[in-house]
């Protein structure tokens, strides 16, 4: 078997919701934990990048060194009785999140339906603690398996221990480039769901969609909708979901922007307030607009998208070009949420 013998100049261009053709000097992929542990070991002296989904990364130059695509798949109800009301989930980093999700909702379980169709795989899910629509993935996270890249060892980590916050954890950033999330424990409910539907149009989509029996599984068709009318599709058109983080500021300067721009939008956030990005955006007149093949989503401007062939730096360009007119027209400094490469 030659499954360890890498794919030369291999194109990420599949690999990679924006779409950019960038190529890796050497690609594999592993499907199993010995797979994985071996393929460290022997290019320890490489540089490593390693990829999931791809769906949370623009890439801005090639690849050198190995990309290690992670390719472990299975997901399975560890424990039916965990509590009286829940059960435990297992699923491997290289399941595709949304296929997870659905497969959670046919087992008539609660807890996922608001993430529903994120794009991405499960391994990348703790990372960055993806979340939608008033959930995310820490309120039903019960622990993590990830290989330290240096020994190859795998080691549990609790929910304490990844430090989650809004699109944080601790693998951005003490534990980056040193541990591989191998798989993902959920703890889901089997009775008694706690329905969240008080974020945004969820409720108002639920009337439209004439639904009567609240559940995990009309709330999930409910946020699919309303993530389909706003969200381009990867598939038809390149983009890595919001590209920005929602910025927090001082009450301070908020005092002063809302003297200036009474119907901001913001939400409490502790001391400070959370403005959404995608408002600041479109203020500042990026909304729909295009240069070159890189543009800015026109139902969502927190969405910037790659239209044919764009390359990671016209999309980087653009993204810098937003930041600097955001702030200079609000003082307000835009941080990405995408990863990006380099
Ligand atoms: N808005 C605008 N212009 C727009 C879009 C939105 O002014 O073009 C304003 C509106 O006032 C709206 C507010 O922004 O009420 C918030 O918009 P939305 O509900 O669409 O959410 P968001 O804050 O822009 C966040 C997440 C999304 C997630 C949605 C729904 C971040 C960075 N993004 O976006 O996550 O789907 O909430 O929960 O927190 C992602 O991370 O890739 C992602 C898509």
């Amino acid at each position: 078997m030659n499954i360890f013998k890498p794919k030369k100049n291999f194109s990420l261009k599949a690999y990679n919701t924006f779409g950019i053709d960038q190529v890796a000097e050497n690609f594999i992929s592993v499907n199993n934990l010995d797979e994985l542990r071996k393929v460290l070991a022997d290019y320890a002296d490489e540089s490593l990048f390693v990829l999931g989904g791809g769906s949370n990364l623009l890439l801005t130059r090639d690849v050198p060194g190995l990309t290690l695509h992670i390719g472990l798949k299975g997901k399975e109800i560890v424990d039916a009785d965990y509590t009286k009301n829940h059960v435990l989930i297992k699923a491997m980093a290289g399941e595709v999140w949304h296929e997870f999700v659905l497969w959670t909702l046919e087992n008539g379980l609660g807890g996922l339906e608001n993430l529903s169709l994120i794009p991405g795989n499960v391994g990348a899910a703790p990372i960055q603690n993806i979340g939608a629509y008033g959930v995310e993935l820490k309120d039903t996270f019960e622990r993590c398996e990830a290989m330290e890249i240096k020994t190859g060892l795998v080691r549990a980590f609790s929910k304490t221990d990844c430090q989650f916050d809004y699109r944080h954890s601790i693998f951005k950033t003490k534990l980056k480039n040193k541990y591989i999330i191998t798989a993902v424990y959920f703890k889901l409910t089997k009775q008694n769901h706690q329905l969240k539907t008080e974020y945004g149009t969820i409720q108002a989509e639920l009337a439209q969609q004439g639904v009567k029996n609240q559940a995990p599984s009309t709330i999930s068709k409910a946020v699919i909708s309303i993530r389909q009318q706003k969200l381009p599709d990867p598939k038809i058109i390149g983009n890595s979901g919001s590209f920005f983080k929602n910025p927090v500021i001082e009450k301070a300067l908020f005092q002063s922007l809302t003297d200036k721009y009474p119907e901001m939008p913001f939400y409490e956030a502790g001391d400070l307030i959370k403005i959404p990005a995608a408002w600041l955006i479109e203020q500042a007149g990026y909304k729909g607009k295009r240069f070159g093949d890189a543009g800015v989503h026109d139902k969502q401007a927190l969405v910037l998208v790659n239209h044919g062939n764009a390359k990671g730096q016209d999309i980087l360009s653009l993204s810098e070009k937003i930041q600097q007119s955001v702030f200079e027209k609000f003082g307000i400094q835009l941080t990405p949420e995408v990863n990006i490469y380099p």
